[in-house]
């Protein structure tokens, strides 16, 4: 049967059975652990319900080996930290390393975030997100696999705040300038978009540690959500 959705922002028709394989395959759970979230279609998840006694929420997508957030849910015992990663090797380390230090403040998802993402949580979830180092495909032909393109935006402005902080870095330089083309394009819904070449008073990821290695000029761009 051929249902109407609004998928993505869009009115889009979308075989029902697709759909629901689509989201079968993007939140397939790899593993399990007391610290992972599920998520039903149509029941978004309620972050003030996963961490009862947390002020401010954070997410990270793409959260390779978790450095990043375990060191910012350390340092931020009052925030809960949600990291999307779809590669299971990699969750798994991080669940070691969360162990270990016997954080309560970190819970992840083991899914796809550019086949669903807005689906998964409440409008107006997040404090704050960061995509570090993103996956650049850097050929012009792959460009559409990147997971800041133009719709990127409006799932930001779904997720966050008013006045909620998006961070990006990344050392691929085409790929950061077309960041900031698209949110001064819609700096409207944007505000306070800036770049640099340095970012202090925080964590380095593997990633970036790699590129710092080698030289290379890394962007770090920011932006605010409107305070509505
Ligand atoms: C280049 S690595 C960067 C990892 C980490 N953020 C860092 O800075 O070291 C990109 C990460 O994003 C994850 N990733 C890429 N696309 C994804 C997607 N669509 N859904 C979930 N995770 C994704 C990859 O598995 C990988 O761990």
């Amino acid at each position: 049967m051929s249902c109407c959705f609004y998928f993505r922002y869009n009115f889009v028709f979308v075989d029902e059975k697709i759909l629901s394989k689509l989201w079968k395959i993007a939140t397939k759970k790899n593993f399990s652990s007391q610290l992972f979230l599920e998520v039903q279609w149509g029941q978004p998840l309620n972050l003030t319900k996963i961490f009862p006694d947390k002020e401010t929420f954070f997410l990270e997508l793409g959260s390779g080996w978790g450095e990043v957030a375990i060191q910012l849910a350390i340092q931020k015992p009052k925030t809960g930290f949600i990291l999307l990663e779809k590669k299971p090797d990699r969750l798994k380390e991080t669940f070691r390393k969360i162990q270990k230090r016997n954080l309560t403040n970190i819970r992840f998802l083991n899914a796809n975030f550019n086949w669903f993402l807005e689906e998964f949580f409440e409008p107006n979830s997040f404090h704050e997100i960061l995509l570090n180092f993103p996956d650049p495909w850097p050929k012009n032909k792959h460009h559409k696999h990147r997971t800041f393109n133009e719709e990127f935006p409006k799932k930001l402005f779904y997720l966050l705040k008013s006045g909620g902080l998006f961070y990006f870095a990344s050392d691929h330089g085409g790929y950061a300038r077309s960041v900031i083309r698209n949110l001064r394009r819609n700096s409207k819904f944007f505000e306070k978009i800036s770049y640099s070449f340095q970012r202090e008073n925080f964590p380095i990821s593997h990633y970036e540690q790699k590129k710092l290695n080698e030289k290379k000029c890394i962007y770090y761009v920011e932006a605010q959500k409107s305070i509505l």
